[in-house]
């Protein structure tokens, strides 16, 4: 079969090595998809184990349409009462990009009307539209006058992990974190080290990877589950094979840490809902005071962006954030997220490798600083030096 995986801009090519690494064949990139084929084994595991994926699609029919009448007649040919029950809810989401509609929720309107007038013809009653947790979504995505029609098997986005019990102000989504951490190139083998980690999520998906657990292992429904065709046992199977054991042979450090004890306690409750054992440390730090572990490795920070600092304030924090990176993180490869451009530049190291991607709708910057052993020496004295030492010729 066809099968969509949806994700955020920027993250397609790591979703695409997600998918290959899963088995998927003929794997295709888009604008903010990966298409690819395969058997309803790997829908399921895409569910289970995608790190950034948004959601899962299978896609039920393509078609052209000349109006909104024909767009009816079109949906009406699909056999609905195969795909799900008179009593299960529904609902349709997607994206619409087409002049022949003025308002884009009016093609799933259409499909209400066609769901519903399938089931009267058939059984004399109509199944409830349920917005906010449907049992069988949709998935409408129409541009000019072509639609496809899918099935959304993961429901929930799949960022809903289930692990999440608490957030601070600002969490980053767990599919965002996912794909950081992928974009980052740490090895899983290396010291990971989040020094404003808020509610967690950035060193929980690191320990996901780094012990093989699925994204998703906390996590206890799914859009397939609720259509005719579910196959439970087979959903047990690929369960069962998943493993749902912290590693005992981990030889580096994960390591959380923040400033705010209360998003602290969070996080350490967070991972109460997931078999990480102990692969992660949480501490209540301010970056300023906190050690590298020993050996090297690789440092994600989202600091604040500014919204409730002051400007000097929020300058003076990125650019401690730049001079700890050259004071105690030499050996290390250190990332910084954020949307705040001018912030960024107070941190005073030339970025490697800059990559633009969402958190949520703000566009950031995730800047890549590589901390050389010795880098404090040069950035104390290796510029003036250089500029120092032609001066003192001259004069000679
Ligand atoms: C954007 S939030 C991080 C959100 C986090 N990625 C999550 O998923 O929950 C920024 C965090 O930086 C923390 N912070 C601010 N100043 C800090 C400092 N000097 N040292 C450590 N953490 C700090 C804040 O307490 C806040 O939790």
């Amino acid at each position: 079969m066809d099968i969509v995986a949806k994700t955020l801009y920027g993250l397609e090519e790591v979703l695409k090595e997600e998918v290959i690494a899963l088995g998927g064949k003929d794997v295709e990139v888009g604008n903010r998809v990966v298409t690819f084929k395969g058997d309803t084994a790997l829908l399921y595991s895409c569910n289970l184990w995608l790190r950034t994926a948004i959601s899962v699609l299978v896609p039920i029919k393509k078609f052209r349409f000349a109006d909104e009448k024909d767009l009816y007649r079109k949906f009406s040919k699909i056999n609905f009462s195969e795909i799900m029950g008179v009593n299960d809810t529904f609902a349709a989401k997607g994206a619409v990009n087409s002049p022949l509609f003025n308002h884009s929720n009016y093609p799933m309107l259409v499909l209400k009307d066609a769901i519903a007038d399938h089931f009267r013809d058939k059984f004399d009653k109509r199944p409830d539209v349920d917005l906010a947790k449907p049992k069988v979504l949709f998935d409408i995505h129409i541009d000019g006058h072509a639609c496809t029609i899918s099935l959304n098997s993961s429901g929930a986005p799949l960022y809903h992990r289930g692990y999440r019990k608490n957030t601070g102000d600002a969490p980053m989504n767990e599919v965002v974190a996912a794909g950081l951490i992928y974009l980052s190139g740490w090895d899983k083998k290396s010291n990971f080290i989040d020094v404003t980690c808020g509610s967690g999520t950035l060193p929980i998906e690191a320990a996901l990877m780094a012990n093989g657990i699925p994204a998703n292992i906390a996590r206890k429904s799914y859009g397939f589950q609720n259509w005719k065709s579910y196959d439970q046992q087979l959903w047990k199977s690929i369960l069962e094979k998943a493993p749902a054991q912290p590693r005992r042979d981990l030889d580096f450090e994960i390591v959380g840490s923040d400033t705010d004890g209360d998003v602290v306690l969070m996080a350490r409750n967070n991972i109460k809902a997931l078999p990480l054992g102990k692969t992660i440390r949480f501490e209540v730090k301010d970056f300023r005071d906190q050690e590298a572990p020993e050996g090297k490795g690789v440092l994600i920070s989202n600091p604040p962006y500014g919204e409730r600092l002051k400007v000097d304030e929020i300058g003076e924090l990125y650019q401690d954030l730049g001079n700890f990176f050259k004071r105690k993180m030499p050996g290390y490869t250190c990332w910084v997220l954020s949307s705040n451009f001018d912030a960024l530049k107070k941190i005073e190291l030339k970025p490697s490798k800059k990559i633009q991607v969402y958190n949520g709708s703000l566009s950031c910057d995730f800047r890549k600083f590589e901390i050389f052993e010795g880098s404090l020496v040069e950035h104390k004295y290796g510029h003036r030096n250089q500029r120092r030492t032609p001066k003192r010729n001259k004069r000679k």
